[in-house]
């Protein structure tokens, strides 16, 4: 039971949802590789788990980059020995209305959002696959269902449940779940930032009132990279606080 002794990948890890996410499997036995395409950003998580006396790599990549996304796959199991759990976590958005949003915009965030996972899957799955044991938990977004001026955004988020949809049924013969959480607001520096008007008003759409904060979404990360839930797979969980329930565009 749990994820004791585990070996889990995390990317974009070097902040937000990601490092949340990373210490609470750490903190849960985990051995965790902290990736990021920031290396400050890597050295200071890493940092924060051993401080926690967690058992920690840092691996400085791009997802969005075939030798890189390999590269740090191997580097894991020299170190490791194996991957057990892979959550692909780092995303980016890059808001525009249709006739403002570029070819670049739209390539970004496709590239990080849904080639990432891809290239990193397809790093990972071999290992598992002579494991006969794999979690693979795949970060998406509530923005899926839909909102305007994030086509890019919401699309790629999309791909992703659908990806993992796919790749659930493809590996379930060889003891691979796959899973998505959707989650919804949540509260990072970005939402502080925001003017107190439009954060009140955030908060009042909330079904419950309030806002999710990173170690939401590592609750969600530890149910299904758990030992014990190898018979949940294919499956999205809005973690939302209930907003999912709404129509997605109630603001
Ligand atoms: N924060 C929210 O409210 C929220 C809501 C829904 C979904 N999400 C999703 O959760 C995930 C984490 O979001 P967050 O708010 O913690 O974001 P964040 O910006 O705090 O963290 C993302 C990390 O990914 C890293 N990163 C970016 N591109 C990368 C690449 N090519 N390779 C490796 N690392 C890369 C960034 O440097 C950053 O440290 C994202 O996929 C995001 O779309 C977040």
């Amino acid at each position: 039971m749990g994820v004791q002794n585990r070996v889990a990948i995390v990317t974009g890890s070097g902040s937000g949802l990601g490092e949340a996410t990373a210490m609470m499997l750490a903190q849960n036995g985990a051995k965790v590789v902290v990736n990021d395409v920031v290396p400050e950003k890597v050295d200071q998580v890493v940092e924060k788990i051993k401080a926690a006396g967690g058992e920690v790599m840092g691996v400085v990549a791009d997802i969005s980059k075939k030798d890189q996304a390999q590269a740090m796959a191997k580097q894991v199991v020299e170190r490791f020995g194996r991957i057990d759990i892979l959550v692909n976590n780092a995303g980016i958005s890059r808001d525009k209305g249709l006739l403002k949003l570029t070819e670049e915009d739209w390539d970004i965030v496709l590239n990080v959002n849904l080639k990432g996972p891809f290239l990193l899957t397809q790093a990972v799955v071999p290992y598992m696959k002579e494991q006969k044991f794999g979690r693979i938990v795949n970060i998406a977004s509530r923005a899926y269902l839909g909102w305007p001026t994030q086509a890019n955004y919401a699309s790629s988020k999309g791909g992703l449940v659908s990806f993992s949809r796919s790749m659930a049924l493809e590996l379930a013969k060889s003891q691979i779940t796959v899973n998505c959480i959707a989650p919804g607001l949540i509260r990072t520096p970005l939402y502080d930032a925001l003017p107190e008007n439009i954060k009140e008003n955030l908060v009042k759409s909330q079904p419950t009132g309030t806002i999710g904060k990173p170690e939401d979404i590592g609750y969600g990360v530890l149910f299904f990279a758990d030992d014990d839930a190898d018979y949940v797979t294919g499956q999205t969980i809005f973690i939302c606080g209930g907003k999912s329930v709404l129509s997605s565009l109630s603001v």
